[in-house]
C-alpha cells in the first residue's frame, strides 16, 4: 500500500493508494479512530460491486455502517438532495459522533462531503473515490460543495477528510470514455509542476490505458502527491492553488456553452489546456516543440484538442466574462513556462482568448 500525506497541521492526512484495499478500510477507519456509527453514501449502481465489500469490511472490524443512497447525476448535487440526507441521517441516528463515508465519483464525494461538514455543525468525513477524476482530484484538497441553479459548486465549504482511500481495482468497470476523462487531471498535474509525470504518462501511456495495476498505482500516488503539495501551501485557494485550474477558464465555459453534455469535464479542460497552451506559446512563455508534446499527448489519450468547429467562440467569451463577474471581476489565468511549471497571469485579453479558440 502506498501512502501520500496531505500536511496540514492537525487537518492533514494520509491518502492510501493500493490494489484491493477498499477490503482493508475497516481495520484502517479502526486505526484512525473513525467513529463506530458511519453512514456509507454511494449511488445505487456501486453497491453490488464495491459497497457491500466495504460494508463487510467495517462491520468486520467493530463499525455499525448504514447505507445512504444517492441518485447518480450531477442535477442531484444539489441543496434539496442534501436536506432529503439530513433527515436519513437523523433517522439513522447519527449524531455529532459519527461519521460519513463517500464512496463513488466526485459528484458522490462532493455531496456526502458538503453533508458532512453541515451536519450538526461538521462530523468526520472519508472519501473513498472510485473514479479517476476523483482519485487524483476531487478526493484531495478538502473541497466540498453542491451545485445552485445558477452556478455549478456555489455553495460549499473546505472540509478536509479524516483519510482518503483508493483502490485502483475500481477502475475496472469505469467506462473507458470516463477513464480518459480523469486522464486529462493527470496530464494537468504533469503540465503544470511535475514534468517527471508528464513523460511518465508519455512513455507508459498504453499501460495505463489497459489498466496496468503497478502502473495505476504509481500514476495516482504522483498526482495526488502533486496535488497535496499545492494544497499544503494554499489550502483555501488564496494564489497558488489557482494553477490547478490550468485550462478550466476555457474548459468551465465550454461545457456551460454544450449544456453540460456534450463533453466530460476532463474533455472540455483537454481542449481548453491546448488554449491556454496556445496563449503561453504566443506570449514566448513555450516553444512549437513543448506545446506540440502537450497537444500529442492529450491526443494520444483519445481525448478532443481542437475547439469545436460549431462552437461560437464569442458565445464561449461571453462566458468566461460571466465567471470572471462572479469571481469579483478578476479573471487569473494560468499559462505554462513549458511543460512541468505554471505561472498565474491577470493580464491576458479577451483578444488573446479568443485566437486561442480560432488555432
Ligand atoms: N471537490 C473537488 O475538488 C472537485 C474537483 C473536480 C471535480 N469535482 C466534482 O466531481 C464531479 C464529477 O465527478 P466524476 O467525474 O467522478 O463523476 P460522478 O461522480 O458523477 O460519476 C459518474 C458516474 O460513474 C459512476 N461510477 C463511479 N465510479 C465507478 C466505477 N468505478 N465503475 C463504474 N461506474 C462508476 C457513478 O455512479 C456515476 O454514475 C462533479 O460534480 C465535479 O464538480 C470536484
Ligand atoms: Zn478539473
Amino acid at each position: 500500500m502506498r501512502e501520500v500525506r496531505v500536511d496540514l497541521g492537525d487537518r492533514g492526512y494520509a491518502v492510501y493508494i493500493g490494489r484491493g484495499s477498499l477490503g482493508e478500510i475497516g481495520g484502517i477507519a479502526l486505526r484512525h479512530g473513525l467513529p463506530k456509527r458511519a453512514g456509507l453514501f454511494t449511488n445505487p449502481e456501486l453497491v453490488d460491486p464495491y459497497a457491500e465489500r466495504v460494508l463487510n469490511s467495517l462491520r468486520d472490524a467493530g463499525f455499525d455502517p448504514w447505507l445512504c443512497l444517492i441518485p447518480s447525476g450531477d442535477e442531484h448535487k444539489s441543496l434539496e438532495e442534501a436536506s432529503r440526507i439530513y433527515g436519513e441521517m437523523l433517522e439513522n441516528r447519527m449524531d455529532r459522533k459519527s461519521a460519513v463515508i463517500a464512496l463513488g465519483g466526485g459528484m458522490v464525494g462532493d455531496l456526502a462531503g458538503f453533508v458532512a461538514a453541515t451536519y450538526m455543525r461538521g462530523i468526520p468525513f472519508v472519501q473513498v473515490p472510485t473514479t479517476l477524476l476523483a482519485q487524483v482530484d476531487a478526493s484531495i484538497g478538502g473541497k466540498v460543495a453542491v451545485n445552485h441553479p445558477k452556478a455549478k459548486n456555489l455553495i460549499g465549504a473546505f472540509h478536509q477528510p479524516r483519510f482518503v482511500l483508493i483502490d485502483p481495482e475500481t477502475l475496472k468497470t469505469l467506462p473507458e470514455r470516463d477513464l480518459k476523462a480523469g486522464m486529462a487531471e493527470v496530464i494537468k498535474h504533469g503540465l503544470i509542476m511535475d514534468r517527471e509525470l508528464f513523460e511518465m504518462v508519455e512513455s507508459e501511456l498504453e499501460g495505463i490505458l489497459s489498466l496496468d495495476m503497478p502502473l495505476l498505482e504509481e500514476v495516482i500516488a504522483r498526482s495526488c502527491a502533486d496535488k497535496a503539495r499545492v494544497v499544503e501551501r494554499d489550502e483555501k485557494e488564496s494564489g497558488l492553488r489557482a494553477i490547478l485550474n490550468y485550462g478550466h477558464t476555457v474548459g468551465h465555459a465550454i461545457e456551460a456553452a454544450t449544456g453540460y453534455e456534450r463533453f466530460r469535464h476532463g474533455e472540455a479542460v483537454s481542449i481548453g489546456m491546448v488554449c491556454a497552451g496556445r496563449i503561453s506559446l504566443r506570449r514566448g512563455m513555450m516553444t512549437e516543440g513543448e506545446f506540440a508534446r502537450m497537444r500529442e499527448l492529450l491526443e494520444r489519450t483519445g481525448l478532443p484538442v481542437d475547439f469545436p468547429d460549431d462552437l461560437d467562440p464569442h458565445l464561449v467569451l461571453k462566458l468566461i466574462r460571466h465567471d470572471k463577474k462572479v469571481k469579483a471581476g478578476r479573471l487569473n489565468f494560468i499559462l505554462l513556462e513549458g511543460i512541468g511549471r505554471a505561472r498565474i497571469v491577470d493580464d491576458v485579453s479577451e483578444e488573446e482568448i479568443l485566437e486561442s479558440m480560432r488555432g
